[in-house]
């Protein structure tokens, strides 16, 4: 199994380089590829930085370099670079897409995303399957890049997507990394604590992107997490928000709206029903949730002030409840 995962990281390195290849070096790839990123905004810097590709629109190319430069179409298709139809067709899986290589944390291609480029493609994004060198739910997109930047500003800054990642680094924020679409996972939550005990997450600013925070906020405090929480305008993603701000009004905009989690809970839950004393009994509940799931009673004992404060709540009956919240779940 060892020589099998290490035969599949040699294909998906050699794959990462055909597609770098391909986006500077062939015509198809500059016009199509380069160009699209140009578009989205990126530089040179950033597309080289994250390694950046394209792969071309035909169906086998990727395959027949590498079954031509020897490597074996087992691998090609194990680590899901090359799809074996059911009449035993095989074909490229990222064909006409530019790519996104997820290396590891020590800089490994574990898999890749491609993006489509055209609007009437069914999937926006396809990713490499699970597989022996790829789990998803211990993967965190952008944490090769960002682990240095992490550990010195001590904070890990939280997103939703590829694109995301990349403007924000390019906007001087490297301390980055995406959740890739699906829910938050513990192995994921584990890896950014490897280099930090804060978090700020900056989900998308739409409905779907507030339900993974709340979500998130949870399994990130039961973690033991510090955690902030920042709400784009509706609409906007990191990666939009960062091309319709300077560098320092991005870095400002974060260190004046990001707030704890008992402000963003109250500020979305008590969205239209401030007033209504049941519908804040529910808001306070779901908080004193939250603050049970936190491991440390310091921590606690702080977020517990905070909702009194907030709520205007006695602090006595919140650590009541808290503290029954915690007998429930023992
Ligand atoms: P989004 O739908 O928010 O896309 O999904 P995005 O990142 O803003 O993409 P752009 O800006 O249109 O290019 C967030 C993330 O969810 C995963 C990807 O990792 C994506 O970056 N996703 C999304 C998929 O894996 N497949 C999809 O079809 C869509
Ligand atoms: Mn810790
Ligand atoms: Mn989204
Ligand atoms: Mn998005
Ligand atoms: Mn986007």
């Amino acid at each position: 199994r060892e020589s099998e995962r290490a035969s599949m990281l040699a294909v998906n390195e050699f794959a990462l380089k055909h597609f770098e290849h391909n986006l500077y070096e062939t015509s198809d790839g500059r016009s199509i590829g380069l160009s699209y990123f140009y578009e989205r905004g990126l530089n040179d810097s950033v597309i080289k930085k994250f390694r950046l590709g394209y792969a071309s629109e035909q169906s086998t190319t990727l395959y027949n370099e590498a079954v031509s430069k020897g490597y074996s179409e087992k691998y090609l298709i194990d680590t899901g670079l090359c799809i074996r139809t059911e009449n035993g067709r095989v074909y490229d899986r990222f064909k006409g897409r530019v790519t996104f290589p997820v290396l590891s944390v020590s800089g490994k291609v574990v898999a890749f995303g491609g993006r489509a480029l055209k609007k009437d493609i069914p999937a926006k994004y396809v990713n490499s399957p699970e597989s022996l060198i790829y789990h998803k739910s211990n993967q965190l997109y952008g944490i090769y890049q960002a682990k240095p930047s992490i550990v010195k500003k001590d904070k890990c800054i939280l997103v939703e997507g590829y694109m995301d990642v990349i403007s924000m680094f390019q906007s001087g924020i490297e301390n980055v990394v995406a959740s890739s679409g699906t829910s938050l996972t513990e192995g994921q939550i584990r890896l950014i604590h490897r280099f930090t005990d804060n978090v700020t997450v900056i989900y998308d600013g739409d409905s779907a992107g507030i339900k993974a925070s709340l979500r998130g906020i949870d399994m990130l405090l039961s973690e033991g997490l510090n955690i902030k929480v920042l709400l784009l305008p509706d609409g906007d993603d990191p990666d939009s928000f960062s091309r319709k701000h300077s560098s320092t009004e991005l870095e400002e905009y974060i260190r004046t709206h990001e707030t704890d989690f008992i402000q963003f809970k109250t500020d979305i839950l008590l969205q239209g029903v401030a007033n209504d004393p049941i519908a804040r009994a529910k808001v306070i509940n779901d908080i004193v949730r939250s603050i049970s799931v936190i491991p440390e009673a310091v921590t606690r004992n702080i977020y517990i002030q905070e909702c009194s404060r907030r709520l205007d709540i006695n602090e006595r009956v919140i650590s009541l409840e808290v503290s029954k919240q915690i007998s429930a779940l023992a």
